[in-house]
C-alpha cells in the first residue's frame, strides 16, 4: 500500500487535529481521477448511484454487482483517497450475507471499508465484520435505503425522543468497532454534539459544518441531478466552469468551515 493512502486511522487523525474531512460520492475511473487530483480525501461509491447513474427511483433496486462494478472502476485507478463501497439493501440482513457482501467488494472491488445503514439492527453486523478485518463506516438519520418505510426523505432526530435514538445508536456503533459514521439530514446541533462526543470522525450531509467532514452526491454537487436538488446541496460548478474547479471549491469550502453555509442547513 502507498505510504501515504488515506486509512481509517488517517481520518482519526485528522479529526484529533480538527482538519476537517472532504468526501464525495464517486462512481468510475475519471471521476476518481479528477476528485483524487482536487483533494477529495474519501470516496464513497455510494448506492445513490442507482438513483443518479441508473434512474431508478430510489437506492433499493442496487445490486451486489452494480456495487462490485462500480468500486472497482473506481479502486482500479485510485491514488490515495480512501474509498468506502456501500453496502446495498438487505445484503447485511443476515451476519452471513454482509460478510459475504464485503467480502466481494473489498476483495474484488477493491474498497478498503464498507458502510451501511442504521442503528441497534446491525451493531452485532458491524460487530463480526470489524472483528474478520473489515472496517464499517456507520450511517444514521435519514436512511435512504429506509425510504418506503419512512414514506419519503426526511429530516430525522428534529425532536428530543428522535435525537436520544440516534445519539444512543452512534455510541454503540462506535463502541462495537465502526471506524466513522455518516449523519444524513439531522439537526445541526445534533451533528455538532455528536462530532465532538464521538472518538470516531462523523461525516456530515445535511447536517451542518460543526461536523468532521461533509459528504455529497457528485451528480447534486454538479447540477446534474434533475429536479429541484436536495436543500443541503450545492451547485458548485455554476460558479467555477470546470468540473476540476468545482471540486477544488468544495473540498477549499469544507476545509474551510464554509460549507455547509446557513443557506444549507437546518438549525
Ligand atoms: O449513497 C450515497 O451516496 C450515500 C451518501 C448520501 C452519504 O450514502
Amino acid at each position: 500500500m502507498p505510504a501515504d493512502r488515506i486509512t481509517a486511522a488517517t481520518l482519526m487523525a485528522m479529526k484529533q487535529r480538527g482538519e476537517r474531512i472532504a468526501c464525495l460520492t464517486c462512481y468510475d475511473a475519471a471521476f476518481c481521477r479528477v476528485l483524487e487530483g482536487a483533494g477529495v480525501d474519501v470516496l464513497l461509491i455510494g448506492d445513490s448511484l442507482g438513483m443518479v447513474l441508473q434512474g431508478q427511483p430510489s437506492t433499493v433496486p442496487v445490486t451486489l454487482d452494480h456495487m462490485v462494478y462500480h468500486t472497482a472502476c473506481v479502486s482500479r485507478v485510485r491514488e490515495r483517497a480512501l474509498v468506502i463501497a456501500d453496502m446495498p439493501f438487505m445484503r447485511y440482513a443476515t451476519i452471513e450475507r454482509a460478510l459475504d457482501a464485503a467480502a466481494r467488494l473489498m476483495g474484488e472491488g477493491g474498497a478498503a471499508m464498507v458502510k451501511l445503514e442504521g442503528g441497534a439492527a446491525v451493531l452485532e453486523t458491524v460487530r463480526r465484520l470489524t472483528e474478520f478485518g473489515a472496517p464499517v463506516c456507520a450511517h444514521l438519520g435519514l436512511l435512504p435505503q429506509s425510504v418506503h418505510q419512512l414514506g419519503g426523505y426526511r429530516y430525522q432526530g428534529r425532536d428530543d425522543a428522535g435525537a436520544a435514538v440516534i445519539r444512543a445508536d452512534a455510541l454503540a456503533l462506535q463502541q462495537a468497532g465502526a471506524s466513522m459514521l455518516v449523519l444524513e439530514c439531522v439537526p445541526a446541533e445534533l451533528a455538532a454534539a455528536l462530532s465532538a462526543e464521538l472518538r470516531i470522525p462523523v461525516i456530515g450531509i445535511g447536517a451542518g459544518n460543526r461536523c468532521d467532514g461533509q459528504v455529497l452526491v457528485l451528480h447534486d454537487m454538479l447540477g446534474l441531478t434533475p429536479g429541484r436538488p436536495p436543500r443541503f446541496s450545492k451547485n458548485f460548478l455554476a460558479d467555477s466552469g470546470d468540473i476540476r474547479a468545482a471540486v477544488e471549491r468544495y473540498v477549499e469550502d469544507v476545509r474551510g468551515g464554509s460549507f455547509p453555509g446557513p443557506e444549507q442547513t437546518l438549525a
